[in-house]
Parts: structure tokens; C-alpha cells; sequence
């Protein structure tokens, strides 16, 4: 992910003719269609990459209302979501035990259960079991047993998360909570969407690739940042000159992972302003990507309005140019880096923690072992 920094491109880059042509929902569309003539995710290299663990954004909250279920398509797998009567959302993995309906599409909620659309088999969604079948007097003893993957599921900022961990194993780390997401006295988010054909650790890269500010996004100098990691959390800080309608305005931006799927920004400076990123793998060449940008309301409804409203669309610009590259990057297992480029290897050996593929390696296995 990028960093607002100040736009001081010179030489014009033939992306930025396409992407500043287009406005409003031609835009919007672009962010989320196919891109065309695109090769298979094994010609980039991407089947190398295994899906990193950890807490992943499924929905906004509001997007799964009470006695709802919908159908869902993340890490390569079909799931099925739903919210019972109690208020708790709850994900398994889509199929039927029974004759193999997926439950996302026409399926009901009964009380807190899911009840297949096809005959009516009710599952429970914390313990992965059929609970009730009305037309028999039997449950079959496989299913009356854990017979369906069940997930861990949590409400925060606004957004439903997910665990996801190859091995099912349990959460190894808290979500954060970020106070402004629900404070009254910020804006409701404002929403944006992308879908990006790439992996989510080239996403990560991005924060050390130094260099790419210059000749991707236009900025005068390269920024200065600084990045420390502990344990499955990174942090950072940018100093930078944000542009603006009214010129420079200096700013600082932190940021942090925790862990791969749970990543924000505060922007200071320019405007006060908090962006909650939710980077979802679909497939290995395929991410959902949603950015909810907060402001305190006095400062939106305020004289600066237009400021706060500016930073936010030069951050979503930095994004769609980012897009244009990730969407057709390959992964270069032994990247050629050379001074100037920032701690790209730095980040890489951080991330590889994140695939329990690797069993803690720290440089992609041999080909045809993983
Ligand atoms: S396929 Fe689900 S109840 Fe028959
Ligand atoms: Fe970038």
C-alpha cells in the first residue's frame, strides 16, 4: 500500500493518462473488473505463494443484517455467512454434507442455525454439526459429530473478521480496535473498493519499495520512512510533504500491520484522518480490496472540508496506480535489489512468517516442496 506523498510527477507516465481520463464511475468500475489477457497465476510465479494467516475483513458489519445468510468466496474456498437471531455472525465452509448444496445461495437462518436450502439440514456454525433434520426422526452420526469447518468470527471497527489459518489453528493474536471507527464524532466511513490480481504480499512490499514513489506515484524525493517490526506486527512512520490544493503542507502518516490482513493508517498533518484497510485474498492471483476513510465531523463540515476531501482522493489515486502494477507483477523469488530500494527483503523475511507452508523458512522452499 501506498502513502499520500506529494504529487510532483514530471515526466508523464503513460498509466496516469489512462487512469486521469477516466472519472467517476468509469473509475469505479475500472477498480473492480477483470483485467483482460491476463496469463495463468502460474506463469507469474504466484503459485509459489501460499495464503498468510491471520484476521481478515469479510463485510462491513452492516452488509450482513439479522436472519441473513449470503454466499462468500475468499482463499479459494466457497463459505457460506450468516447472522442468527442473536446478533452473532457466524461463517462455515459452504457444502452440504448431505448432497452437496452450497448453503450460501437460498439458504435460511433457523433461530441461530443455517438451514440448507436443498432439505433443510440445520447446521450449527460454532461447532461444525447438523443439529436438526425436520422430515427425519435420525441424524446420520457423522454429521451429529464436528463434519464441516467452522471459523472464527469478530466484530470490530465496523467490519466482520475472519481467522483464516491453513492448518485451522486457533487465533494467535487480538484484533484491533481503532477508536475513531466508532466514535460519534467522526463521519461514518466513507467506502471504496478495488479488486486487485495479485498476491496480498506485493501489497505489503510496497510500504519498503523506496524507489517506486518517485516512478510510480510522482513525488519530488523519496520519502524517508521508518519501519519496525515485532513479532506479527509492523509499524511506520512517513514524514512527508503532502500536496495539496493550497501547495506543501507537511503531514505524518503512521501506519501498521497486524498481522497481514489488518492493516491502517492515521494521517496527520493536513487532515486529521483515519483509513482502515481490508485486504481479503479470493485466489492466489485475486484480492478484494476496501478502504473506509474516518474524519473527525467538525473538520469535514469545517472551512478545511475540501482538504480532508482532497487527501482522500489523492491516497485512492496512488492506489489505482499501484493497481496498474500489481495487476501484472510477477513474483521474483530471488528479487534483485540494489541500494536505494529500501528494506524490501527486510519485509519479505517478515512476512514469510505468515505462511505456515513454510514452516518458518525464510526464503521460498525448493520448487515442488512446498
Ligand atoms: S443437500 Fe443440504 S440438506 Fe440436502
Ligand atoms: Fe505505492
Amino acid at each position: 500500500m501506498s502513502e499520500a506523498v506529494h504529487d510532483g510527477r514530471t515526466p508523464p507516465v503513460a498509466v496516469w493518462q489512462i487512469l486521469d481520463a477516466m472519472k467517476g464511475d468509469e473509475l469505479k468500475q475500472w477498480r473492480t473488473a477483470p483485467v483482460e489477457n491476463q496469463p495463468a497465476p502460474e506463469e507469474r510465479g504466484l503459485d509459489r505463494l501460499p495464503f498468510p494467516f491471520g484476521w481478515f475483513v469479510v463485510c462491513y458489519s452492516d452488509e450482513i443484517a439479522v436472519g441473513e445468510v449470503k454466499p462468500l468466496r475468499y482463499f479459494a474456498r466457497d463459505l457460506a455467512i450468516w447472522r442468527g437471531e442473536d446478533g452473532k455472525v457466524r461463517i462455515m465452509d459452504a457444502y452440504c454434507k448431505h448432497l452437496g448444496a452450497h448453503m450460501g445461495h437460498g439458504g435460511k437462518v433457523s433461530g441461530n442455525l443455517l438451514e440448507c436450502p436443498f432439505h433443510a439440514w440445520r447446521y450449527d456454525g460454532e461447532e461444525g454439526v447438523v443439529k436438526d433434520i425436520p422430515y427425519s426422526k435420525a441424524i446420520p452420526p457423522q454429521v451429529k459429530r464436528k463434519c464441516t469447518r467452522t471459523w472464527h468470527v469478530q466484530e470490530a471497527n465496523n467490519f466482520v473478521w475472519f481467522w483464516y489459518h491453513p492448518e485451522d489453528a486457533a487465533p494467535a493474536w487480538d484484533l484491533d480496535h481503532y477508536p475513531e471507527a466508532t466514535d460519534p464524532d467522526w463521519t461514518a466511513f466513507d467506502r471504496y473498493d478495488w479488486i486487485v490480481e495479485a498476491p496480498l504480499q506485493f501489497l505489503a512490499e510496497n510500504a519498503a519499495d523506496l524507489a517506486h514513489f518517485k516512478y510510480v506515484h510522482g513525488t519530488a524525493t523519496y520519502p524517508d520512512a521508518r519501519i519496525a517490526y515485532e513479532g506479527h506486527r509492523r509499524t511506520g512512520l512517513v514524514e512527508a510533504k503532502l500536496g495539496t490544493p493550497r501547495g506543501q503542507v507537511d503531514g505524518t502518516i503512521t501506519n501498521g500491520n497486524n498481522g497481514p490482513g489488518q492493516t491502517f493508517s492515521r494521517f496527520a498533518g493536513i487532515s486529521e484522518t483515519l483509513l482502515v484497510v481490508g485486504m481479503t485474498p479470493v485466489e492466489n492471483n485475486k484480492l478484494r480490496v476496501r478502504f473506509a476513510f474516518t474524519q473527525p465531523k467538525d473538520q469535514a463540515n469545517g472551512p478545511l472540508g475540501n482538504l480532508a476531501k482532497a487527501l482522500i482522493k489523492d491516497i485512492l489515486k496512488q492506489f489505482d496506480q499501484d493497481k496498474v502494477i500489481w495487476d501484472r507483477q510477477r513474483f521474483v523469488e530471488q528479487a534483485l535489489i540494489c541500494e536505494g530500494d529500501g528494506p524490501i527483503g527486510e519485509l519479505r523475511r517478515w512476512y514469510y512468517q505468515f505462511y505456515a507452508e513454510w514452516k518458518g523458512a525464510t526464503t521460498p522452499p525448493a520448487q515442488g516442496a512446498a
